[in-house]
């Protein structure tokens, strides 16, 4: 084994504890990747390397990858926002500060400079791209918009009989729970889904994915991809209503699930929120995300405890919350992406 092999090899493992975890971005890269208008995803196909094929999931944790170089290292604090004065799961606040180096504001920046309108070189919009989808990512996992205990990092916890952390178990651990669960051989060492161009293993997982937001989530799907902090989500509440015409469109084309997302520009003028200069608003989507770590992520952690059974289980699995910050990310890459380039 040479020296830069065992290299990657540290470092993926790295990645593992300080990032939500490689298959969990593949995962809602996957979910985008079905919503991109057709136009897009040529557009993507372009920016993309030519052996992802079209694929947004292979770059999504390329972020990760980087991170650690030299040249990258100055993207490290762009994974996460330090909300100092949270203290879940008693109080949960995230303050938006434009100019500091944070996932908010690598989600504005990115945002900027994959619009054609940037001119920017290609390398440019295309590194934008695989930041941006990484980005996005990252913000939907609640622990990375709270700082206590280094975003649960320093939390120690059991899971299926493993020492582990609350970080690592949001990361990595229940996702991985759940697509096993579904019924794939998918052994824990996690290789398999560090494996750039192993393909979709996880694609049995998307599928359950997409049937819930065809049904469950049916009412709410399209106020996801809205600029407006008060959209809320809703966990409990399972409505079978049906919802307004032309607001969200699924059909069957070519096996795959086409996603009208409203365009933002139009969906802007119903939001009280005024003032979007962007077509993505991180500081809004934020807030929701970060008080997810009083209602779930916190409440009823009790340290170096098993938290794969029990009250704390039962309520991860009662609200689906895993699927549906998976589906939620996956539909607002789509929208952005699509905002941007359709
Ligand atoms: C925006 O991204 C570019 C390219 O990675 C980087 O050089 C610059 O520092 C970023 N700006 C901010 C404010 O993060
Ligand atoms: C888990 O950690 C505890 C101490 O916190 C230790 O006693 C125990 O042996 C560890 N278990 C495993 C399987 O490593
Ligand atoms: C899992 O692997 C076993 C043996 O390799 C195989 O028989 C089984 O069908 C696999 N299950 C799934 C869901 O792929």
């Amino acid at each position: 084994m040479n020296f830069s092999y065992l290299f990657i090899i540290l470092l993926l493992f790295i990645n593992n504890v300080l990032s939500y975890g490689y298959v969990g971005h593949q995962i809602t890269a996957s979910i985008a990747q079905r919503f991109l208008l057709p136009k897009v995803r040529e557009h993507v196909r372009e920016l993309l390397p030519k052996n992802a094929n079209g694929n947004l999931y292979p770059i999504a944790s390329w972020a990760d990858r980087v991170k650690f170089t030299p040249k990258y290292r100055f993207t490290s604090r762009m994974h996460y926002i330090n909300a100092p004065r949270n203290n879940p799961p008693d109080s949960c606040t995230v303050i938006y500060t434009p100019g500091k180096i944070d996932v908010l504001n690598a989600i504005h920046n990115y945002t900027n400079r994959l619009d054609p309108k940037s001119n920017l070189d290609f390398w440019s919009r295309a590194e934008a791209l695989r930041f941006l989808v990484h980005f996005l990512g990252d913000l939907h996992q609640p622990l990375h918009v709270a700082a206590k205990f280094r975003g649960g990092n320093g939390a120690k916890a059991i899971f299926e009989g493993h020492n582990t952390t609350l970080h690592y178990i949001w990361d990595s651990r229940l996702i991985n729970k759940h697509i096993r669960e579904l019924g794939y051989n998918f052994t824990f060492s996690d290789d398999n889904a560090n494996n750039f161009y192993d393909g979709p293993f996880f694609e049995p997982y998307v599928k359950y994915i997409i049937n819930l937001m065809k049904t469950v989530w049916k009412q709410e799907v399209a106020e996801w991809a809205v600029c407006n902090e008060e959209v809320e989500y809703i966990f409990e509440k399972e409505t079978q209503e049906l919802l307004k015409p032309n607001s969200i469109l699924f059909e069957d084309n070519n096996k795959q699930t086409h996603f009208e997302v409203n365009s933002r520009r139009e969906k802007e003028k119903y939001s009280l929120n005024k003032k979007q200069t962007s077509v993505s608003c991180p500081e809004f989507w934020a807030v929701p995300l970060n008080r997810l770590n009083c209602q779930i992520v916190w409440k009823d952690y009790i340290p170096d405890t098993e938290l794969s059974e029990g009250i704390y289980y039962e309520r991860i699995k009662r609200t689906r919350i895993v699927e549906k910050l998976l589906a939620i990310t996956g539909i607002r890459i789509a929208a952005v992406l699509n905002s941007l380039l359709g």
